[in-house]
């Protein structure tokens, strides 16, 4: 369901390869360019998304079961596009958004024991099937990205393997359809992904 007046575009990716960098670059120039823009993410950008998002990442959780994970990212999906997402492409703007479907596929499907095609039923249903225009996947290998970065949260501190088979999974989707994704390498200078991004977002708005 690709229907709404506005575009909505996703950053996707491992920890810490520039998501957020590249959000702020792509919202900035969107913005001086007079258009309409809402900037957001998930988990956690709506009242009851950061209530789930600290009982999630804090340490004090302990072990979640893996089902009770996945419907609480559902949760905070459902009402990130209910409030956010939905309003803001039906009154015609660009949202752009870090992390979102994808991420719950990649960590609470493809990484865990849960099925895929059931983290992606629970994911399309929370989400009323509403899918990115354009996803960017700044694509790095997860040692590098991570590596020296301290107070890891509990997800954060999962192994090494679970972000390797993130990675891989963002990539594949992207490969499968490059129509709605664009895979760069997320060492590049910042100014150069920001431009490569931005030629890319040009053919569609
Ligand atoms: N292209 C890049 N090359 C090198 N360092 C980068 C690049 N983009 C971002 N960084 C740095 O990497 C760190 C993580 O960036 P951030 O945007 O917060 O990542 P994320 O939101 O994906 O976790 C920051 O210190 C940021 O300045
Ligand atoms: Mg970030």
């Amino acid at each position: 369901m690709r229907t709404e007046s506005g575009l909505f575009i996703v950053f996707e990716g491992g920890d810490a390869v520039g998501k957020s960098t590249q959000v702020r670059c792509l919202v900035d120039w969107l913005t001086a360019q007079g258009i309409p823009t809402v900037q957001t993410f998930e988990p956690g950008d709506t009242s009851v998304g950061a209530i789930i998002r600290r009982a999630v990442l804090d340490p004090a959780t302990r072990s979640l079961s893996a089902r009770t994970e996945a419907l609480l990212y559902a949760a905070d999906k459902a009402q990130h596009v209910a409030e956010v997402v939905r309003p803001a492409l039906a009154a015609g703007s660009v949202v752009v958004c870090d992390r979102y479907v994808d991420s719950m596929l990649a960590y609470q499907g493809a990484g865990r024991v849960l099925a895929l095609e059931e983290v992606e039923r629970i994911a399309r249903w929370a989400t009323d099937d509403l899918r990115p225009h354009l996803t960017v996947v700044l694509d790095l290998d997860p040692q590098q990205a991570v590596a020296g970065k301290l107070g890891k949260d509990r997800l954060e501190s999962a192994g090494d393997d679970l972000h390797a088979r993130a990675r891989a999974f963002f990539v594949a989707l992207a490969e499968a359809d490059t129509e709605h994704y664009l895979v760069l390498p997320a060492r590049l200078p910042i100014a150069e992904i920001a431009r490569r991004i931005r030629e890319r977002v040009k053919l569609l708005l």
